[in-house]
This record gives C-alpha cells, structure tokens and sequence, in this order.
C-alpha cells in the first residue's frame, strides 16, 4: 500500500501468542517498558500490538468503547503512554460481525471504528478474518470487506499501518498489495518445528474442527507456503508469515534461529510475541542479532527465493537466496531432515535468483562468506562455496560458517 509505511517490513511485540485474552494495561506497558529498557526499540522493534480481547462492544451511538476493568484508564491512555517511551500502539480487529474470540467486529463499521481508533493515537491495525458473514469464497468479496477498512483508515488522515489477517484466504498477495501494508499467507503459526501437510490442516492438539476459523500451522508449513509467492511482496506490501515463536518454550534454540533467519530472509514483518519480563538469554540474543535484522531491514532487498528444496531423511533440505544491497547476496541453507548431513550450494545454484545460474561475473568471482550467526569470516571461490556438515540438532549449521549466510564482494 502506498501510504508511506512499512518500507520494510514493520517489527514489534504483539500480545496474542502469550497473553491471549488475559491481556490488560499491565501487560502491555510492562512490555513496551522492556522493549526500551531490553534495547529493542533502539534495534528498530516500534510496533506495540494489543491483539484481540481488549472491547467491551459498543456504546449507544455504534462507537466501541474499550473492556473498563482491562482497561481502566482507557485504550487512548495506553497509547499516550507507548508513545511516550518512543513506540508505536496497535490496535486489532475483524472484517467480520465478531472477532475471532468473539468481540465485536468491525464489519459494517469501518468508518466509526477507524475514527475512534485515530482519535485514540492508534498507529497500527490488525485486521482478522473472522466471522466475516460468507464474504469470502472469491477475491473480490475479501477485497471489498478489506478495502472498506482501509478507505476508513485513510479518511482519518492519521497514518495507520494496516496488516491484513486473512490467513492466505482468496490470495491476498493477489488483492492486498494496493490496500494494506501486509497480509498474512497462511493459518496461525503454532509453538511446533513441523508437522505433514503443507496446507496447514486445523489442530489436533486444539481440538479445533475444519470450520473454525484459524487454521493452525507449523514453521515449516507456513515456510513451505509462504514460499511461493517472493515476487509478490515490495516495500510497503508484505508476506506476513505470522508471529514469531521465538522464546514461547516450543523450538528448540537451533530451530529458533532458523525460524527467525527465514522470516528476516523472506521479508515477513517480525512481531515478536514472547513474555517481555521473563525473557531468557538466548531467545534475547536470537531476537536481538543485527546482522538477521539487516537482512529484515535493507532497504534494497526482497524476498529470498527458495531455489531448491528436496525430500531426505525423511525429511527435507532447502535452499534459499536473494540480493542485497550493496551488489551482496544472501543465501540460507536449511535443513529440516531428522539427520545431520553435509549441504552445499553452487555458485549457480545461488545465483539463480538473478535469474537462470546467475550471470558470469556472478559465477566466476571470488566471494567473501559472513555468517549471521557467528560472525566468521571465510573466503569463498565458484562452485564450491559453502560445504559444511550439520550437527544434529541445529537446522541450518555447516561447519566452517554457521547458520545463514550472506556472500559479500
Ligand atoms: C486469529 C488470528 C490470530 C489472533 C486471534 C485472536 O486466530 O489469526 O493471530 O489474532 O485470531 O482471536
């Protein structure tokens, strides 16, 4: 969307993943607190989200008003607060009668809620897709109920970046480019490393049917998914691959790393949603490593292209690459297979994403290696780049360069 906004992809903390509908004031100032104090609002961390669960539906004029016992001081107080220590305040909804917890919604009243939401300081929406009355099922239907809000938030004048919650539904990365900042491409990523069936199937462990909305999905189901469509993000129009998991108990530190490294890669917005006032050692150093959030942040680079993905091990191994600015490139070999194995990459292989083996120049210089992750230097010469072996318990290790890895001249 050409607002101005999220010319890269937005970062932030959301309180959905932790917090759910215990969420109130408290939490909420209590993390952005952190966020300063913990150093992640000078990394570029700006967006603070109240997720769902903070209304108590409408007063007589059709105005939401805000949950009195969450909310004591009300929702305009906590953003006054937010921006006070140098942040941004969201704020979510659903282009549907109810939120996905059941709150009011929005549909039918994008005006009245954009209006209430600028007069609050609201910098941010969320925009979900529940009970959304039927209109979906085409792309024009998500369109209208998506555009409609978005009009709204224009017509108040007060910059409002606005992130789509449509779960994939009716291709956003088809319809939303022009009327959101990001749309998210698949259901919700849950605290799991990977599960079968990329189509992300609902959750045997919520027990939720097919029919209830959010579908749950693993890191390598929203991964595989949201690998298709690269080309269809750019500055201010993003893939959103949903909240990061980071920190939440589920991944291991190794597929943690790998986590964020694909998410910085592949251009998603970086919500982080682990609890801020507990936050341990190494989810700090994952969340907090400035060479990923380069990636996350060039100005000039987009999405990484998967450029080969195969089935081992009963598991799989992929490749994924792209450019950055300054003529470098990134390049992130991952391995989500049982075993550890050995993986490499070709000068060609890397290069493809400039389109078929890359271009002379490309193939025959000598490279430079920097890894992400532990700031080795190495020197890289055509066709044998990158040789490495995989501990068993890192996804993306190769021995001499660590996780990912960016190819400098
Ligand atoms: C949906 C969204 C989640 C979260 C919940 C809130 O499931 O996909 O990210 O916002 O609703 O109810």
């Amino acid at each position: 969307l050409d607002n101005g906004l999220a010319q890269t992809p937005q970062l932030g903390w959301n309180t959905w993943n932790s917090f759910a509908c215990s969420m109130n004031e408290t939490v909420i100032l209590q993390a952005a607190e952190k966020i300063v104090s913990l150093g992640f609002r000078d990394l570029g961390y700006e967006y603070v989200v109240m997720d769902d669960c903070w209304s108590a539906g409408r007063n007589s004029s059709g105005y939401l008003i805000p949950d009195p016992e969450k909310f004591p001081n009300g929702v305009a107080d906590v953003a006054k607060k937010v921006h006070a220590m140098g942040l941004k305040f969201g704020i979510y909804s659903s282009a549907g009668t109810l939120t996905c917890a059941r709150y009011s919604g929005s549909l039918g009243y994008e005006e009245k809620d954009a209006a209430v939401w600028a007069s609050w300081g609201i910098d941010y929406l969320k925009y979900d897709n529940c009970y959304n009355q039927g209109e979906e099922g085409t792309p024009k239907l998500s369109y209208d109920r998506y555009n409609a809000m978005g009009k709204a938030l224009n017509a108040t004048g007060r910059p409002i970046l606005y992130s789509l919650c449509n779960w994939g539904v009716d291709g956003p990365w088809n319809f939303a480019p022009t009327i959101a900042n990001s749309w998210r491409t698949s259901g919700d990523l849950i605290n799991v490393w990977d599960r079968e069936n990329v189509n992300c199937p609902c959750s045997e462990l919520l027990g939720l049917d097919c029919k209830t909305p959010g579908y749950q999905c693993s890191v390598m189901n929203v991964l595989n998914k949201a690998s298709y469509y690269p080309s269809k993000s750019f500055a201010g129009a993003w893939n959103d691959l949903d909240m990061l998991e980071v920190g939440n108990g589920g991944l291991t530190d190794d597929e943690a790393i790998a986590h964020f490294s694909l998410w910085a890669a592949l251009k998603s917005p970086l919500l982080m949603t682990n609890v801020m006032t507990s936050i341990d050692a190494q989810t700090l150093s994952i969340l907090q490593n400035t060479a990923v959030l380069a990636v996350s942040q060039d100005p000039e680079s987009s999405s990484a292209v998967r450029i080969w993905r195969y089935y081992v091990d009963g598991g799989e191994i992929q490749l994924f690459s792209g450019s950055l600015s300054g003529g470098d490139q990134l390049v992130l070999l991952l391995n989500s297979s049982p075993k550890a194995r050995e993986m490499n990459a070709t000068l060609a292989d890397i290069f493809w994403s400039d389109g078929p083996g890359g271009t002379a120049s490309e193939i025959q210089s000598s490279w430079d290696v920097y890894d992400l992750w532990a700031n080795r230097m190495s020197n890289a010469t055509a066709n044998s780049i990158i040789e490495g072996s995989n501990n068993a318990t890192r996804p993306i290790n190769m021995t001499a360069l660590g996780g990912s890895e960016s190819v400098y001249k």
